[in-house]
């Protein structure tokens, strides 16, 4: 069964970066065992209210209604042994199919992906949406995967219960991109995360908490100063943390260097 999660979106849809002007929802297809688990903590704040309103849409496909006999099977044994089960290619194929054929990217949840990152994200929120497979128990059948054109995402290097919670946490990455969904104030922070630098550390009132203050640089009002400092802390952050990240070269266009440049640099 095909349940939709979302009221269909006012007048179609809204507008999302298409230079025809036409409207574009993000249509977000779950195809699971665990429906009830969508939309889980995606149906509640931001998202929910982007969810409310159209901005993005959801459905769960229940593979099980796809299951073979009176159990709806949907496992089996692997083939060759060993442990655990596989989930079947005819079964998968057939609850796929149910969502009709479009452009969507088709995405498998599996710790075997390639790992998700702030850049592909980027890319799918751009785009019309995504129908994604949450896998379970021991794997999926290969063969769905090549038949199907099935896109492997792994959210890190450890192994959870199932991909319907990896499915939630590159939805919610997507909506929080979508146009309105957060305002401005993601924009400086996606724009660090994709350039390759950890973010820099945040400060508010009180001026002194426990004995510690307030980097004086932040209050000085000096605002060279204090973007120089930022950048300087999300490179040692990044360094210190992550040197798997490929820092970038300050660039000498950026608004940052040039307020930093003084009058007789030309
Ligand atoms: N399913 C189980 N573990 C997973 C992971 N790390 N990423 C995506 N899907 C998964």
């Amino acid at each position: 069964m095909v349940t939709p999660l979302s009221n269909p979106p006012p007048q179609g849809g809204r507008e999302r970066g298409c230079a025809s002007g036409e409207t574009m929802t993000f249509r977000a297809t779950v195809l699971t065992i665990f429906p009830d688990m969508f939309p889980g903590a995606l149906g509640m704040s931001l998202a929910g209210k982007a969810l409310a309103a159209g901005v993005w849409s959801l459905e769960t496909i229940d593979i099980r209604d796809f299951g073979i006999g009176i159990h709806r099977q949907v496992d089996d044994t692997p083939a060759g042994g060993g442990p655990g089960m596989v989930m079947k290619a005819d079964v998968l194929a057939r609850a796929i199919d149910s969502a009709g054929a479009d452009d969507r990217p088709r995405l498998l949840m599996s710790p075997r992906g390639r790992p998700l990152t702030q850049q592909r994200v980027i890319e799918l929120a751009g785009g019309p949406g995504a129908l994604i497979l949450c896998g379970r128990f021991e794997g999926v059948d290969e063969r769905v995967i090549e038949a199907r054109g099935l896109e492997e995402v792994s959210i890190g290097d450890y192994v959870l219960s199932g991909g319907e919670i990896a499915a939630l946490v590159v939805l919610d990455a997507c909506i929080r991109l979508l146009p309105g969904v957060m305002g401005k104030a993601v924009s400086a922070q996606e724009e660090s995360f994709a350039q390759g630098l950890l973010e820099y550390p945040h400060y508010t009132r009180p001026q002194v908490f426990e004995g510690r203050a307030i980097p004086e640089i932040l209050t000085s009002g000096d605002h060279a100063k204090v973007a120089a400092w930022r950048r300087s802390e999300a490179e040692r952050l990044t360094r210190e943390r992550r040197p798997d990240l490929k820092t970038p070269e300050p660039d000498p266009a950026s608004r940052e260097n040039r307020s930093r440049k003084r009058p007789s640099d030309g």
